[in-house]
């Protein structure tokens, strides 16, 4: 089964008019010389969807994500932000579950498959975040953690499970500079993709990428491993330079 790669970037809290601007007409020129073959996504901050909507629009070549969604479709949730909305600017991914907010905003693999489930609702490709902490893959629960992780969001999904993008990014290697090592990642790749594929068998089209501390350096490697189907760049990512020497692994 051929998977074409997506390499996405995950903002996170950064960015400015100035600076995205700068982000995405340097990732813009330099896709021009590169023609790449992988599927291309940036993650901003939601406030800044409509400007990077129209900074990216009239080309094909990047694809417009946001970093969470509501799991409502709308009403007295204040804060949040319905998929239907993102849906107005062009959205076409939504990161679900990263361990950042699952860590830092409580969301459990409950809520995070109502997200998953919202977003296909409109449309919207969830990027769905799994991964261990340190403390797990010392314990030994690397597996279970992120088997858990998956089955919440297969649960709820059904036959839809067959229409997500999932992301194995493993907690101690987020922003660390510490990247699983290939074959570490790969391992679990195997085991997702031979979960994704008990409980659907066409399931064998999910793309699973890897997160945590992906480079320049390291994504040909990484990119390289049978189940390994692209990447969520976090740090290198906001730097254009960065961002395409990924693609051009892909
Ligand atoms: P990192 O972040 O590439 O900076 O490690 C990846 C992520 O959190 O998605």
């Amino acid at each position: 089964m051929s998977r074409q790669k997506l390499i996405a970037g995950n903002w996170k809290m950064n960015g400015s008019l100035a600076a995205n601007q700068a982000l995405i007409t340097g990732i813009l020129e330099g896709l021009q010389q590169q023609a790449p073959t992988c599927a291309v996504a940036v993650c901003p901050p939601s406030i800044y969807c409509a400007q990077v909507a129209s900074l990216l629009s009239g080309q094909s070549a990047v694809a417009l994500g946001v970093q969470d969604v509501s799991e409502h479709a709308s009403g007295a949730y204040t804060g949040n932000i319905a998929a239907h909305m993102l849906q107005d600017f062009g959205v076409r991914y939504a990161i679900v579950g990263h361990s950042e907010r699952r860590q830092y905003q409580g969301e459990t693999s409950t809520s995070v498959a109502a997200k998953a489930q919202a977003a296909l609702a409109a449309g919207i490709t969830p990027i769905v975040c799994v991964g261990e902490t340190l403390a797990d893959r010392e314990a030994g629960q690397t597996l279970a953690v992120v088997g858990a992780q998956l089955a919440a969001v297969l649960d709820r999904l059904g036959e839809q499970a067959t229409n997500i993008v999932l992301a194995y990014e493993p907690v101690w290697a987020i922003g660390t500079g510490q990247t699983a090592a290939p074959a570490q990642a790969q391992e679990v790749h195997a085991a997702l993709r031979t979960q994704l594929q008990a409980a659907h068998p066409q399931a064998a089209a999910v793309r699973i990428l890897y997160g945590g501390s992906m480079n320049a350096g390291n994504a040909q490697e990484l990119l390289a491993q049978a189940d390994i189907d692209g990447g969520l760049i976090g740090g290198a990512a906001l730097k254009p330079a960065d961002f395409l020497s990924i693609i051009a692994a892909a």
